[in-house]
């Protein structure tokens, strides 16, 4: 049975039950957007939730930001993305698409079995060179006929105001970590706290990427959930490991299965980085990133100090001792996340000799529903209605009454709801249901007063 669903499939099955549909479907689309469904936004809310939970909630000293997207133009300055966070990109002169010239050159040497050209270490000219000599075609058109590599920024302008002119210009933010930067000497003083602690953010980040999306791995428009540490620096290598540790249990703890993730250190550091890695996670795309950790030094508090004009010093209240803390950053696209999710969950099964199901396998934490309330005929609808009213104060439920009770347990399966409680005759004479396990498929006899607790401990994370 297929336990490793291909992308395509699983946008298909996706946009079929409810997860995620193209952005704009009935124009067509916008490439590289996406919309989430009644199943995919009660998803998305469970992992920000889980996340929230692990690195403010439990995490000592973790306090949460919720920081505005626009930002004044000279944060982008001072983060160094107004100057160089761009891609190199070549355009084919004959059908007019627009290519990044890393990802042309890699498919090109995998495809040609060439070894040892890292094209993240080469110049735009020496990659001009490279497809030039190869005579690399356009992975459209098929034509050689490419203009000179140029660099392009990602970052999303947008003007402010009623005039246009570069005064005016402002930027959709490319990532949340500067409204964590620009808040430090906020969040210490109202909050008291003392270096290390941390400052978190979950928020919409966007990213002119130009490259094919597969799905939602990578978006124009997407969430971030990012932590940044503020350390001293002699700390801060105990703390970049112990947040590469931190950010593996996070997922293993999902149920993410552990042969299918990795850590991979980066080929090539930004100048200011001690160090800095991505957890990979393995699928039908191969390996991929699906997040970072970063020791990014003193970097961006000095900047934001030079650009800003502000002390962004930390006074140690024992000591008086002055010192800008080094950051070490966490940071997982929530989107990509999901899509993890989706691909780890998907299985399907064979059920006694004739029968197969789906199953979203997710961490009952996730599941969009948590339980489905099922009255095995209609008439039993009353009583179902009232157990339906009273789980729903406190978790997501949904109700079904059409077809066969069978049909209905696979409905459930294919969502990943982790219980379903039957109603049946009985349930009128005793108060009790039976409540069957998504993945076992065993059906237990409970009372309903016993349905909350039974509910909250299988949900627990
Ligand atoms: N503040 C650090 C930062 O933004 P990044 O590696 O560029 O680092 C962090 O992004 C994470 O955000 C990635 O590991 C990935 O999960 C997610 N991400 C980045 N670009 C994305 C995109 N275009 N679409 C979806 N997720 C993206």
């Amino acid at each position: 049975m297929e336990n490793n669903i291909s992308m395509d499939k699983l946008v298909a099955f996706s946009k079929t039950v409810g997860f995620v549909y193209p952005g704009s479907d009935i124009y067509d689309g916008l490439a590289n957007t996406w919309d989430y469904g009644p199943l995919g936004v009660e998803l998305k809310k469970n992992i920000k939730k889980a996340w929230w939970k692990r690195f403010v909630q439990e995490n000592d000293n973790s306090y949460g930001v919720d920081a505005a997207i626009l930002m004044n133009p000279r944060v982008w300055e001072a983060s160094g993305h107004v100057q160089s966070f761009s891609d190199p990109k070549m355009d084919c002169k004959e059908c007019k698409c627009r290519e990044r010239a890393d990802n042309v050159i890699e498919a090109y040497c995998a495809k040609h079995g060439i070894e040892g050209i890292v094209p993240d270490k080469m110049t735009n000219e020496e990659m001009d060179a490279f497809v030039s000599e190869h005579k690399i075609a356009c992975p459209r058109c098929g034509k050689h006929n490419w203009s000179p590599i140029r660099q392009f920024n990602l970052m999303f302008e947008t003007s402010r105001g009623v005039t246009e002119g570069g005064q005016n210009k402002i930027y959709l933010r490319p990532e949340t970590a500067q409204g964590e930067f620009v808040n430090f000497l906020n969040v210490q003083r109202t909050t008291r706290a003392k270096v290390p602690f941390g400052i978190a953010q979950i928020g919409k980040a966007f990213r002119n990427e130009i490259t094919p999306g597969n799905f939602i791995f990578r978006t124009i428009e997407f969430e971030q959930m990012e932590h940044q540490l503020f350390c001293k620096d002699e700390n801060a290598i105990d703390f970049y490991n112990s947040y590469k540790e931190k950010a593996m249990k996070f997922l293993l703890d999902l149920g993410f299965n552990p042969e299918k993730l990795r850590f991979k250190d980066h080929d090539k550091l930004a100048h200011y980085a001690k160090a800095a890695c991505d957890i990979q996670f393995f699928s039908s795309l191969g390996w991929q990133e699906l997040n970072g950790i970063h020791h990014r030094s003193t970097w961006d508090l000095s900047r934001h100090q030079e650009y800003s004009g502000k002390n962004m010093m930390y006074t140690d209240p024992v000591t008086n001792e002055k010192y800008t803390p080094t950051v070490i950053e966490y940071s997982i696209g929530c989107d990509r996340l999901l899509l993890a999710t989706l691909l780890q969950s998907y299985r399907e099964e064979q059920v006694g000799e004739n029968d197969t199901r789906i199953v979203m396998g997710f961490h009952p934490v996730l599941a969009p529903y948590k339980v489905a309330i099922l009255p095995l005929q209609k008439n039993l609808s009353e009583k179902a209605n009232e157990v339906y009213r009273k789980l729903s104060k406190s978790f997501m439920c949904t109700y079904d009454e059409a077809g066969s009770i069978g049909k209905r347990y696979r409905r459930q399966d294919q969502i990943g709801t982790p219980l379903c409680v039957t109603i049946d005759f009985d349930t009128l004479e005793d108060d009790t249901v039976t409540i069957r396990d998504r993945d076992t498929m065993e059906q237990i006899r409970v009372k309903i007063d016993e349905l909350e607790n039974i509910i909250s401990e299988k949900v627990k994370f």
